[in-house]
């Protein structure tokens, strides 16, 4: 959407000034927050400033506001100090509900028969790679065709994410059936879908799957979309989503050994399993029933919040709610570990050996190279509201 950058009228009030839009729109700006604002305070986004809040009179007001003779707008507070603002950031950062809306959010839902994008691994900066972030972020998830299969290929496509986030599980994990299990996904059996790392405080952003050897039977990718199935528990059960986004709940994983490729580590972190943002639409999913600890719900709650997770639990491993496919050697998936749940079918040691790495992205990380990429091709989206993920 085109911001509104043309300006009317600008007049003093009670609390600071009303500035009048051609397009109508009217904007209540308070002394505090322009005097806050002032450029000469320095620049916000890049934290280079040198005003501070506790330099702000709490009784400041606006004495005399206009326009300057290059069109900007000039406002005296009852300090004595002069701000000059330029209308086009006064309309980026117009803080009425109707502005900060501007950008809507992009998101499709996924379900069974709603396949995600599929793309070849596109080259660094190329209108291909924001394509496939944007995918990422819309979608929750994307196929990536011709990875290569050494460690190289692997760390190709994560370093077009953003830097890897080293854990317990190392750098990459290889998840391949171990003589010594030490972890669920290294036998054969299937994994329910999940989101990884529940039991962190900032569990992994974006996740990517890269699939070495396929030959093993069965094994096939279990995908599903978290944000579709709590915004359809949202509209048929509220009480039981207003649940899950309000309590908070145990997740730990406990290894009090070291292992070959980890250390011995004891995790916990108490979290909603839906995450709401500031506007109370889904911002992130937290979900891994084998990572749930012992439920310490608040005992007047239990039977309502054991009832509202069963419902979500039902929904998560409903076949209807999952996108099932073998990922064949050389692709790999890219997925938003805050949305998309992960999980697979069993699979046995006929055929072959079948191996995948893994290795994850942080989500700020994700978010930051999306919104670099929209500006340098100049495409919409820089404004746009990415969900936050699962904050606690
Ligand atoms: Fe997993």
């Amino acid at each position: 959407m085109e911001l509104e950058t043309t300006i009317t009228s600008v007049d003093t009030t009670d609390t600071g000034v009303l500035i009048r839009w051609s397009s109508g729109h009217r904007s209540r700006l308070h002394a505090l927050w322009l005097r806050d604002n002032c450029p000469s305070g320095g620049d916000r986004e890049k934290a280079f400033r040198t005003f501070s809040v506790v330099d702000l009179n709490p009784d400041l007001f606006v004495i005399e506001a206009g326009f300057t003779d290059d069109g900007d707008v000039s406002i005296e507070y009852s300090d004595g100090h002069v701000s000059v603002f330029d209308p086009a950031w006064l309309a980026a950062n117009d803080p009425e509900p109707v502005a900060r809306r501007r950008e809507p959010r992009r998101i499709t839902h996924v379900r069974a028969g709603v396949d995600i994008p599929r793309m070849a691994l596109p080259d660094p900066r190329s209108l291909a790679h924001l394509e496939l972030l944007n995918a990422v972020a819309e979608y929750g998830a994307v196929l990536v065709d011709d990875v290569p299969l050494e460690p190289l290929g692997t760390e190709a496509l994560a370093a077009l994410i953003g830097r890897v986030r080293e854990t317990d599980f190392g750098r990459i994990f290889d998840i391949v059936v171990e003589p010594d299990v030490w972890e669920f996904s290294q036998t054969g059996l299937a994994l329910d879908p999940h989101t990884d790392d529940p039991y962190r405080y900032t569990p992994s952003g974006t996740s990517l799957l890269h699939c070495i050897d396929a030959s093993s039977a069965g094994g096939d990718t279990i995908l599903v979309d978290g944000f579709a199935v709590a915004s359809q528990l949202e509209e048929d059960d509220p009480d039981a989503f207003d649940l899950l986004t309000e309590v908070s709940v145990p997740f730990v994983r406990h290894r009090p050994e070291s292992v070959d490729q980890g250390e011995d580590v004891h995790l916990v972190a108490h979290a909603p399993i839906i995450s709401l943002d500031r506007d109370r639409e889904v911002a992130g999913i937290r979900f891994h029933e084998r990572s749930m600890g012992t439920l310490d719900v608040d005992p007047s709650q239990m039977g309502d919040y054991y009832r509202a997770l069963i419902e979500f639990a039902k929904r998560i491993n409903d076949p209807m709610s999952a996108l099932q496919f073998r990922l064949e050697s050389g692709q790999a998936i890219v997925y938003d570990n805050q949305r998309m749940l992960h999980g697979r079918t069993a699979f046995g040691p006929e055929g072959g050996r079948r191996h995948l790495r893994l290795c994850t992205i942080d989500r700020d990380q994700f978010h930051s190279r999306l919104r670099r990429l929209r500006a340098d091709h100049d495409r919409p989206g820089v404004d746009e509201r990415l969900p936050s993920g699962s904050l606690s």
